[in-house]
């Protein structure tokens, strides 16, 4: 490139050493502020999003009411206020940048220096009290420069430095203590670019209000240039500046310019002795009196330059003219590179200081803070696993609990189903033979009777059916004397064998009350004989009937049956034999009856008929006995025969007296039980059965009662283990989402440790 360019061309030369010159700012230390101010940008930015999401990850998990508290409110609370702190951070973070202050007495230079660094005359400068208040040069993205007074937003545009320098006199309201912020273009200035921010001060000289400077305007300085004037020494009053300075900060970076060098140029053969007296004296200052460095490095802070030549010579290049018009002073490019040589170490300096100081501590907040929510995620994600774990197992024993139910049940059914069928058929047998013996004591039951009787059929009507209902009623309390008791007593046995058995698989709350399910009304065996019905058709016979009539004796000797029969062929052979027709009624019965007729008859005949009656239809041997009967009367003699004829009479009269309703009420009675007793007879097996049967539904109903129960607990299991299914699987995800928000706070741990390690502590 050099060979490439013309040497006669000055201007060209002047750009080239131009170049190399403002070079410096591409590869400025100034850099590393700016990257690392963008990496921890960055850092923040994603963990503020991480923490976000961290903290709505910790709401949903607080929220969900099936987690049991996984994450506790104070977690929530502790994650949403980091997202907040780091808001702000990043916010604080994003306007951070370098600053350095200028102070020393007035007309050393400040301004110049200033305007040197900036490589254009941006402040006003000149013989006097130039600066009267403080200024701060900052770069804008704006094309035009502008400025801002203390406590107006006004964006003030300026031209030229006079204008400025008009614009700050003519404000009557600025005084020494007071802000002017500059904003000047970058595209004009490098240094402005990488987030430099320059403070130019009035003289130490002119104001009493040392504090207040130093509270407004320096706290936050990265550097402190010391503008000191080399024609002079070092004065008290700049002096006692930065020993309040140093009160109010721990080891400030201090430089020290012994500025206007060129001045010694005049006398050269003093300039080495001048300028080891000044660097002892300022050596001494930063070392024994302000103690902010030591002996070997206060050398290093300590510069001879000549800020008005550099300004001068970078401005004539700039417009791509010779360095200083070609009147070079002694010893400039020395002084040039003096400052350049201070300039380099400024800037190492203030970024080094600058990312320390204003990244450090949101750096170790920022690795409190991921230690925190990792801690919170390592919580989450152990409670979670633990819950988890509980669940599965909680969910095995509920399954094993369905399991078991079910096998239980189908086990148990044919266990009740037989018991069931037992006690169905011990009451049906008890029944039984309890009505046998019941039966067997109508009578007495029937005896036990009273009622008003009449022969005539509408009372007769009414006493049977009184009579009906006081069997009715004795037998049911009867049989319930018998067997109700008892068949409560196994029936509850039953129920409560069966409900014991069937305990263990209903559900807990009915387990605990498990009274409700015995039925509290007391069980009742209804008989339910209906013997109104049964003996609707019983039929009495409570006419006189002659014991020695003939029709009984036929009865006597035959059996119902027979005799009837044969009562009716008799019928017919008398009406035969006698060609008389004595007896008008064709009923049976009516032959026995002895009418008035009848009485006129001859003994004789009378025997004689019944002899022939008797003959006709009974066997041989009876008509023997009677023939040899007649055989012995004969020889017996008719006194005998007389006698018993009378005695018959007798007889007869005798039982038709007797005859009274009393009787008649007797037979009733007696006819009454004989036709109960078979009636009942008949309905002795379907009364058991009916029974049993009641026995069964209640034994069924109280089953199916169990039965239901039963499936409510198969149920409630059913729900909770698909309950449980579904809570692991959230418990699930919540472990998986916590595992990555830890991993993720690993990952920016080891950021920020890395950050730590390229920028805060470069030498370790
Ligand atoms: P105040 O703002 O009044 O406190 O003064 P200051 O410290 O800002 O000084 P300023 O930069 O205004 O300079 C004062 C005068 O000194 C100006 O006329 C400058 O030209 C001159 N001056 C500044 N630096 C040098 C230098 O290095 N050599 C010489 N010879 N003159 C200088
Ligand atoms: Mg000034």
């Amino acid at each position: 490139i050099l060979r490439s360019i013309s040497f006669h061309n000055t201007t060209l030369v002047a750009r080239f050493f131009g170049t190399m010159d403002s070079a410096q700012g591409n590869f400025s230390p100034l850099k590393r502020f700016v990257v690392a101010k963008k990496k921890i940008g960055d850092v923040f930015e994603q963990l503020l999003e991480y923490v976000k999401e961290g903290s709505a990850f910790v709401e949903e998990t607080c929220q969900n009411e099936a987690l049991e508290n996984i994450a506790s409110r104070d977690q929530q609370e502790e994650i949403q206020a980091y997202a907040g702190k780091l808001q702000t951070i990043k916010d604080v973070l994003a306007r951070r940048h370098m600053k350095v202050a200028f102070f020393g007495r007035t007309s050393n230079g400040k301004s110049t220096v200033v305007n040197a660094m900036l490589r254009d005359r941006v402040l006003p400068s000149g013989m006097g009290h130039t600066t009267n208040c403080f200024l701060s040069v900052e770069g804008t993205d704006a094309n035009h420069a502008y400025l801002k007074t203390e406590g107006s937003e006004e964006e003030k545009s300026i031209k030229t430095v006079n204008q400025l320098g008009h614009a700050l006199h003519m404000d009557e309201s600025l005084d020494a203590g007071c802000l002017v912020r500059i904003f000047w273009p970058k595209t004009k200035c490098a240094l402005l670019r990488d987030d430099l921010v320059l403070v130019d001060s009035p003289g130490t000289d002119v104001t009493t209000q040392l504090d207040s400077w130093i509270d407004n305007f320096c706290l936050d300085a990265d550097v402190f240039v010391l503008v000191a004037n080399s024609e002079s020494t070092l004065m008290n009053t700049e002096k006692h500046f930065f020993h309040k300075v140093n009160e109010k900060l721990s080891k400030p970076n201090i430089f020290i310019l012994n500025n206007r060098w060129d001045a010694s140029a005049s006398e050269p053969e003093y300039m080495e002795d001048v300028r080891k007296q000044h660097t002892d004296r300022c050596v001494n200052f930063l070392v024994d009196e302000l103690k902010v460095m030591d002996r070997e490095q206060a050398p290093n802070r300590i510069f001879f330059v000549s800020a008005k030549e550099v300004l001068n010579s970078r401005m004539q290049r700039a417009q791509g003219m010779p360095e200083s018009g070609g009147a070079l002073a002694e010893g400039f490019h020395e002084r040039l590179k003096e400052f350049q040589s201070f300039e380099r170490t400024f800037e190492e300096c203030i970024s080094q200081s600058a990312v320390k100081t204003k990244f450090e501590q949101h750096t170790i907040r920022a690795k409190q803070i991921t230690e925190t929510v990792k801690a919170i995620m390592d919580a989450i994600n152990i409670e979670a696993a633990e819950k988890r774990v509980a669940s599965l197992e909680d969910r095995e024993y509920q399954m094993d609990r369905l399991e078991f139910v079910k096998n239980q049940l189908s086990l148990l059914i044919e266990d009740i189903k037989m018991k069931i069928k037992a006690i169905t058929e011990e009451v049906e047998s008890k029944v039984s033979s309890a009505m046998g013996e019941e039966i067997c004591r109508l009578n007495v039951l029937i005896e036990e009777f009273h009622s008003d009787f009449q022969p005539s059929p509408h009372v007769l009507k009414l006493y049977k059916s009184d009579l009906l209902s006081h069997i009715e009623e004795g037998m049911g309390k009867n049989l319930a004397f018998r067997c109700s008791n008892a068949v409560n007593a196994s029936l509850q046995s039953s129920q409560r064998d069966m409900i014991g058995s069937m305990q263990p698989l209903l559900p807990p709350a009915v387990q605990s009350q498990i009274q409700t399910l015995v039925p509290s009304r007391k069980f009742d065996l209804s008989y339910n004989l209906n013997c109104a019905t049964l003996c609707s058709d019983f039929q009495e016979n409570i006419e006189f009937q002659f014991s020695m009539g003939w029709t009984a004796l036929v009865n006597r000797f035959l059996g119902p049956t027979n005799a009837k029969r044969a009562l009716m062929l008799v019928d017919r052979n008398f009406q035969m034999t006698h060609s008389l027709s004595t007896t008008p009624s064709s009923g049976p019965s009516s032959v026995a009856v002895a009418h008035p007729q009848d009485a006129a008859l001859s003994h004789e005949e009378l025997m004689m008929s019944m002899a022939t009656n008797l003959a006709s239809l009974t066997s041989r041997t009876s008509m023997t006995v009677v023939i040899v009967g007649g055989v012995v009367c004969r020889t017996v003699g008719w006194r005998l025969i007389a006698l018993s004829a009378s005695m018959y009479g007798l007889l007869y009269l005798w039982e038709k007296l007797t005859w009274t309703t009393k009787a008649k009420e007797h037979a009733l009675k007696r006819q009454f039980v004989d036709y109960a007793t078979e009636k009942l007879q008949l309905i002795v097996r379907f009364t058991s059965a009916n029974c049993s049967h009641q026995v069964q539904q209640e034994m069924a109903t109280t089953f199916a009662r169990l039965c239901q129960q039963v499936d409510l607990t198969q149920r409630e299991l059913e729900g909770e283990i698909s309950r449980l299914t579904a809570k692991v699987q959230t418990l699930e995800t919540v472990q998986s989402h916590s595992k990555t928000l830890r991993h993720k706070a690993t990952e920016f741990e080891r950021q920020l440790e890395a950050f730590t390690d390229q920028y805060l502590n470069p030498h370790k």
